[in-house]
């Protein structure tokens, strides 16, 4: 791109492995390299950095720590060695270039995913990168350059905070359509980012079909309109996602005791899978027994909520962030998910005999009686409807209007649904 002169700092300067050989290739390149030892959480270091270096033209912003932690470990100390690097260092440089009247046509900061989508464990990193996000507006909106990056995982290859990462993790990570980027990847979107107009791009590496099927169990907000869910629509075994429906077909399939045997063979399998991430490979990750309680294996407030969410994915059901907490040994879990998904029959003929007859029991209740019980408005607001009012027209005479569609629309729903309405909205 035709840049010739770099000034790179780092709190260890040229003492960070591997600057001296960094220093030699690019100039072998034909650049002029300066490695400069600075600390841009100190301002008045960074102003003499920066006074030193009139012809700067462009600040691209890299500087950051991880240190992943649950709310608990949130103390005070720990926000600030987030932040510092990151939202202090920023804003230094922000004031700084602009009091020292430098022509700075590119001001790049290197933001994190974790602050537009959040992340697991890593609330005071997310506000730090979101404080980047921030800034890049402030800045356009003062009609400055100002471009933050919010990246996505890059690959352990490409060094840096990607390099530690475990196999484990990124499986997971594959799983919900989330990939890490190449370092040509990576490399192609800044050049593409830079030559925006955006203030704030999302640089990452996306499974859109895997995304997709994700969709109904815990798509990000953000994500939400790049794919087009894979429609999820809970059978009568409260099965969504397709995981979800083949192991609720395969529950269906077998008996009593085989069901009990497959829903704890997945469940430990999920265990095992979250164990794996938190030891590593070859860790000693503790054996897991069917009564071992979670808390003897290991588990912590975040690897509950990795279990939940990818054993919910599997089975296609929303479960509690408290799973563990509630069902707190892969027996109790299994019961309970076998219970999500296969719901004891109280009726003769199966889940869907049982559905049909709830459908069927509603349908033959006359409108005006849901009305006079009091029903008729929790319907037609679980319905979508707008609420009935006093007076309003609908009357078992109007079946071709808003009651017909309200009858066509309890046969879209499933027992459960059905089940919580007749109560919730009852005076039972
Ligand atoms: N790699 C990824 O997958 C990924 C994903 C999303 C976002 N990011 C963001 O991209 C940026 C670069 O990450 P990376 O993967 O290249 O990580 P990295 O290799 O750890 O780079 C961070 C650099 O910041 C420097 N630094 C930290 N505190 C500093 C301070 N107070 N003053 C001056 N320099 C400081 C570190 O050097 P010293 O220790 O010598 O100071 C280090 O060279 C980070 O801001 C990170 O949040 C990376």
């Amino acid at each position: 791109h035709g840049v010739r002169s770099l000034l790179l700092t780092s709190r260890r300067g040229t003492h960070a492995p591997g600057a001296t050989e960094l220093a030699t290739e690019l100039k072998e390149l034909g650049a002029r390299v300066e490695i400069v030892a600075c600390d841009v959480t100190d301002r008045s270091a960074l102003a003499e950095l920066l006074a030193a270096h009139p012809d700067l033209t462009a600040v691209i912003h890299t500087a950051g720590v991880v240190r992943d932690g649950t709310i608990g470990s949130l103390t005070p100390e720990a926000i600030d060695a987030l932040r510092a690097p990151k939202a202090d260092a920023a804003r230094h440089l922000h004031e700084l270039t602009a009091e020292l009247d430098l022509d700075v046509q590119a001001f790049v900061l290197y933001s994190s995913a974790a602050g537009v989508l959040g992340g697991a464990g890593q609330g005071a990193y997310a506000a730090a990168n979101a404080a980047l996000d921030a800034l890049a507006a402030e800045r356009r909106a003062q009609g400055l350059p100002g471009t933050s990056l919010a990246w996505g995982l890059w690959a352990p290859e490409a060094g840096g905070m990607g390099a530690g990462i475990e196999q484990a993790d990124i499986e997971r990570m594959a799983r919900s359509g989330v990939r890490p980027l190449a370092v040509s990847e990576g490399l192609a979107l800044l050049d593409a980012a830079v030559a925006t107009d955006h203030a704030l791009l999302v640089p990452t590496g996306l499974d859109l079909p895997t995304l997709a099927r994700t969709a109904g169990a815990q798509i990000p907000p953000l994500f939400a309109q790049l794919v087009r869910p894979v429609a999820v629509r809970r059978s009568a075994a409260g099965a969504g996602a397709p995981g979800g429906q083949e192991l609720a077909q395969r529950l269906a399939g077998l008996a009593g005791p085989d069901r009990q045997r497959l829903v704890l063979d997945v469940v430990n399998r999920h265990v095992a899978a979250v164990l794996g991430a938190v030891g590593g490979p070859g860790s000693g990750a503790p054996e897991i027994t069917p009564d071992k309680p979670f808390k003897e294996l290991g588990f912590d407030s975040l690897t509950a909520v990795e279990l939940r969410n990818g054993l919910g994915a599997e089975a296609g059901v929303r479960l509690p962030a408290t799973l563990v907490f509630d069902y707190p040994t892969p027996a109790e879990l299994a019961g309970f998910l076998l219970r999500q998904l296969v719901p004891e029959d109280p009726a003769e003929g199966g889940d869907a005999a049982y559905e049909e007859t709830v459908r069927a029991s509603l349908r033959a209740i006359p409108l005006a009686r849901l009305r006079d019980a009091g029903l008729l408005d929790a319907l037609l607001e679980l319905a979508g409807h707008r609420p009935a009012t006093t007076g309003s027209p609908l009357t078992a005479d109007d079946p071709a209007g808003e009651a017909g569609a309200i009858v066509d629309d309890i046969d879209d729903m499933d027992a459960e649904s059905l089940i919580s309405m007749a109560l919730e909205g009852s005076d039972f």
